[in-house]
């Protein structure tokens, strides 16, 4: 079948900015995104600059912007994308310096593994078993091939580029969930700083686009369980999570006036600061005029926390 591709080009060399061109080229309906590309360089356009090398799923080098989606070129089918968009468009992973058309640089990234300090480090000499069990609780993220499909369409890095980001974090858990590991703590304590776990909004987009199903989401949030239950409870977001506890087993439910003091703590000045804001959830009626003890069945929801340890 005879397909159109919507490439962008730009040779930070010669070009002011980037610009899409247009390339019709002849595909085998079970082709992937990777062989046309292939096929428009050795056939159409030698100087299309792209990365690849396994074309197996495995290396993680093929990873780009295709229709809008993080994806791996080498793993996405041209008929499923045009069944799905109508066209093939094919850009290089957002929020990364582009070296030259679809390649990104990867240096930030790769800095970012490098800081959690990506290697075990073992307790002593002696030889630790680890069963089947342990191993599931950290071998979907060994699955990581480091591809920065997820980086790219983090919402944090995007607007924080000091962000640890997604794979790095989820590499840290790797290490943090090894019974081998003695550095346990002090890796924790390295994750409170401002651009550490704290710094992830949650918005699940680096488990969508994910090739590996690391979900790197739900590694970050149990850093933040283990943080919390290792006493690290200084950070706002800490606080934010155990103030939040706090209300609901003493009144049964969120009580939003109390959560600011909750997280500002006894500074006066944060105190000060957020007395406009105080004001206004008394008007809108966020405030409840009568402090109940609690809800009906308040003793439920406290047997609930007895029963899980909180
Ligand atoms: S869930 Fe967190 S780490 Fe994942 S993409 Fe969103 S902000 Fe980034
Ligand atoms: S966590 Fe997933 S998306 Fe992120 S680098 Fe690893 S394989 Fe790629
Ligand atoms: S070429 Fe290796 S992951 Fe696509």
């Amino acid at each position: 079948m005879r397909v159109r591709f919507s490439i962008q080009r730009f040779n930070p060399a010669l070009d002011a900015k980037p610009r899409f061109m247009s390339y019709r080229v002849e595909v085998a309906r079970d082709a992937t995104v990777l062989e046309a590309l292939v096929r428009i360089k050795e056939e159409v356009d030698g100087t299309l600059a792209f990365r690849a090398s396994c074309r197996q799923a495995i290396c993680g080098s093929c990873s780009m912007e295709i229709n809008g989606h993080e994806k791996l070129a080498c793993k996405t089918q041209v008929l499923a994308e045009l069944d799905r968009h109508g066209e093939i468009k094919i850009a290089p992973l957002k929020n990364m310096r582009i070296v030259k058309d679809l390649v990104a640089d990867m240096g930030p990234f790769w800095h970012k593994v490098r800081d959690i300090t990506p290697w075990l480090i073992p307790e002593g000499y002696g030889t630790i078993a680890i069963s089947p069990s342990t191993m599931k609780t950290f071998d979907n993220v060994d699955a990581c091939i480091m591809c920065g499909a997820c980086l790219a369409a983090c919402n944090s890095n995007e607007v924080s580029e000091g962000f640890l980001g997604p794979a790095a974090l989820a590499k840290s858990y790797r290490f943090i969930a090894d019974p081998r590991e003695g550095n346990k703590k002090e890796r924790l304590l390295s994750l409170q700083h401002e651009d550490g776990i704290w710094d992830c909004v949650r918005c699940n987009f680096c488990v969508e686009v994910c090739p590996k199903d690391v979900k790197p989401m739900e590694q970050i949030i149990k850093i933040r369980r283990a943080s919390i239950q290792e006493g690290m409870r200084w950070t706002k977001g800490s606080r934010h999570i155990t103030g939040f506890l706090d209300i609901v087993k003493r009144e049964g439910r969120l009580n939003e006036a109390a959560m600011p003091l909750k997280l500002i703590g006894t500074d006066i000045a944060g105190l000060l600061r957020i007395i406009p804001l105080g004001i206004r959830m008394l008007i809108k009626g966020k405030v409840p005029l009568h402090f109940k003890r609690g809800i009906e069945g308040i003793k439920d929801i406290r047997r609930i926390f007895r029963e899980r340890g909180l």
